[in-house]
Order: C-alpha cells, then structure tokens, then sequence
C-alpha cells in the first residue's frame, strides 16, 4: 500500500494568507497543516509516500519535509501538478508510476483528523474504500445519498449538493485499487472545470465496488478560515502541554 498527498491548488478561499505560501504549510496549532495527513498516514503504517503538489510555492515541501525521515516516512517523493485547478482526481493521476501497480491511500492535504484508519487499511482488498463523517455544512463536500432500506447502500454522491440529501461528507480520505488509474483517464472535467474525486467514486459505486466506513474522532478539512480556527483550536486543546 502506498500514501498520496495531495497538497496543490491555490488556496483562494484563504487569501490572503495563501498569497505567498501554499496553503498546505499554513499552521495549525504547532505544526504545519501538511503535517497531519502525513501522520494519519504514518501511523497506518504507510511509509512510503508520494506529495503532489502545485503552485508557486512548491520548493518550500522540500525545505519543511526534507526526505521524510523527522515524521516517520521512510520513502518521500514528490511530483509536480501542472495545473493547480486541475481537480484532486487529476492531482492523483499522476501518482500512476508511484503507485507501480499498488494500492494507494490518498489523503487530501488539509485534512486533519485524529482517526486511527489503519485497520481499513490492513483489511483492504480492493475496490474503493471512503471514510464518511457527520457535519453540519454539507453542501461544501461531497455528499452520499444512502438507500432508506437497512443495508446502508449508498444510491450515489453528489459533488457539493444546494439541497443535500444527508449530512454524511464524504471525507478527503480514500483508499483505491490500481484501477483508479484507468477510470481517471477516462473522466470528464465538470462544470467547474475539475476532474473530480466524487466522480471517480461514482464509477467504483456502479461497478459496485464501493464500500465506506465512518471515520471515528474528530476530522476537519483546514481550507476555510473558520475550518483552519477550529483545526487549531481541536490540536491546541489535545496536544497543549497541561
Ligand atoms: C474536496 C472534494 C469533496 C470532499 C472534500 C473533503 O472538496 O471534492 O468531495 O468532500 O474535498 O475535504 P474541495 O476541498 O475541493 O472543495
């Protein structure tokens, strides 16, 4: 099994704090963000990693990160986004030949959480795996719709839906077989111009290939001032010297 972090894009929703950093090495609490996806993976025992990144910034991830060796990692590499927009689906193709036939756990940038995912992991045996999370907000996430009925099916998920149909965000943490690869080649940018990360999960779902889990402990995605306050405020009050 190998890690993807996905670390590109520009940030806007933070300017102008991301006007000269990437949003990725932007502190919460005591350490930068970037530093607890790398964790998360870490303590599943995914040491072999791959950081994709973009943006003016990029050459500050090899000054903070170095080879891995202060978090953990044993193998660090890292590669580089050409289009920062791109979408998260397109940031992950080209983990292609990192991955070298592999199962990837992929892990968005500016997700924190203090979830022990290392089980899933342990039990993957391919497919697709999604993590899902109870919020308040979930037309700013991807969002499942799932069945009435007892089986906890998932009928689909809609990217940042007007009207979500639940309040169970699909979380910025997945676990995918070689064969997300493939269906990436084969995805369409949607209306906003991304190859999306909620269509490729769609693809595994019809396939009927998709599972998920609910991802136990706190999660948050660190991208919106308020998100990157309450981040810093969860590590502060965890991790604080009593
Ligand atoms: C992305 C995904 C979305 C997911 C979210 C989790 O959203 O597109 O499905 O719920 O990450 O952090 P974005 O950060 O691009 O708005």
């Amino acid at each position: 099994m190998k890690g993807i972090v996905l670390a590109g894009g520009l940030g806007t929703r933070l300017y102008p704090l991301t006007y000269v950093t990437n949003k990725h090495l932007l502190p919460v609490y005591d350490c930068p963000m970037i530093f607890y996806p790398i964790d998360t993976l870490v303590k599943a025992g995914v040491t072999n990693i791959l950081i994709v990144t973009s943006g003016p910034h990029v050459g500050h991830f090899l000054g903070l990160l170095k080879n891995g060796k202060e978090l953990g990692v044993k193998h660090l590499e890292y590669v580089y986004q050409e289009k920062p927009d791109g979408g998260i689906a397109d940031a992950l193709s080209l983990a292609e030949d990192f991955a070298d036939n592999d199962s990837v756990v992929v892990i968005l940038g500016d997700n924190t959480t203090d979830a022990d995912i290392s089980e899933s992991v342990k039990n993957f045996t391919g497919g697709a795996l999604i993590f899902l999370k109870e919020v308040e907000d979930a037309s700013r996430f991807g969002v499942v719709e799932l069945s009435n009925d007892k089986t906890g099916k998932i009928i689909r998920i809609i990217e940042k839906p007007k009207n979500p149909p639940s309040n169970l965000a699909v979380t910025g943490l997945y676990i995918y077989d070689n064969s997300v690869f493939s269906h990436i080649e084969r995805l369409k940018p949607s209306d906003r111009g991304e190859l999306e990360i909620t269509d490729i999960n769609n693809i595994y779902l019809k396939l009927n290939k998709l599972k998920w889990v609910k991802l136990n402990g706190f999660w948050r995605d660190a991208g919106t001032f308020d998100t990157l306050f309450e981040s810093s405020q969860y590590w502060y009050d965890k991790n604080r010297p009593k």
